[in-house]
């Protein structure tokens, strides 16, 4: 199955609206070779949106929220709902990062809203998943991501999560400069895609890119990007500076 590499660049509470431009300037000739080999997406914070959207028409570089809440609009102080991002310019939204889990109570439930809102109003989510440390070093890696994977695609029909991208995190390897090792993503990725084969079916199952973030850099990338079910990566750290992620976008085989 020919999935086409995603790059996503995760900016988290990174640039003003005058460095988001200047970035997206400079990455826009940067990526501009790939052409449409590997689809290269940015996720800058909200207020950077609709200028970097601008700055970005006619090229080659997709747009992406870092959240949408499940609501279209109403009284929810503080956030943002996907209707108002797709009129920013978003194709995919960032849902379920293990900060969001972390730091801002988000739960497989809470996932799962946002991602029926976000698919409701032409949205694709860009669902993150992963285990701790701790799960880690419990064994506890699989049946994690089996339940954060059905969480989050609870009430969803085959021909949604067709176009959907999961990001397989570790949370132990997110700006910590620890990568899983090649290996060690490519079992957990290929057990994601399992678990996409049982809720839905084959065809379904291999045509959902699943995307590695954690200290994803220009000088593991490429190793990463080898394997056969890591069909993209999810960059923090390294998405901020042009050079490196063009690097790690150039890396996509
Ligand atoms: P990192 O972040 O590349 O800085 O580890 C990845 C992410 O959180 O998406």
């Amino acid at each position: 199955m020919d999935r086409r590499p995603i790059i996503a660049g995760n900016w988290k509470m990174n640039k003003t609206v005058g460095e988001a431009l200047s970035l997206v300037r400079d990455l826009r000739s940067l990526v501009s070779m790939v052409r449409d080999r590997v689809e290269v997406v940015v996720a800058p914070p909200f207020t950077a949106l609709h200028p970097v959207g601008k700055a970005l028409e006619d090229s080659n570089i997709g747009l992406a929220g870092q959240n949408c809440h499940w609501e279209p609009s109403g009284a929810y102080t503080g956030e943002i709902s996907a209707p108002m991002l797709k009129e920013a310019g978003c194709t995919y939204v960032i849902l379920g990062h293990s900060e969001r889990r972390q730091y801002f109570g988000e739960t497989d439930e809470t996932v799962n809203r946002r991602a029926l809102s976000a698919v409701k109003y032409g949205l694709v989510p860009i669902l993150c998943i992963g285990e701790t440390l701790k799960e880690r070093e419990s064994n506890q890696t699989l049946e994690v991501v089996r339940r954060q994977v059905r969480g989050a695609l609870a009430g969803f029909a085959a021909a949604e999560v067709a176009r959907f991208v999961i990001a397989y995190e570790p949370v132990w390897a997110i700006g910590t400069g620890k990568t899983a090792t090649s290996d060690q993503a490519q079992e957990v990725h290929a057990f994601i895609r399992e678990q996409l084969v049982e809720l839905y079916d084959r065809r379904t199952a291999d045509h959902v890119r699943i995307q590695y973030g954690g200290s994803v850099k220009p000088d593991n990338a490429a190793d990463l990007l080898s394997k056969p079910d890591v069909d993209g990566a999810l960059v923090g750290g390294a998405s901020l500076k042009a050079a490196d992620f063009a690097a790690i976008v150039k890396a996509a085989p």
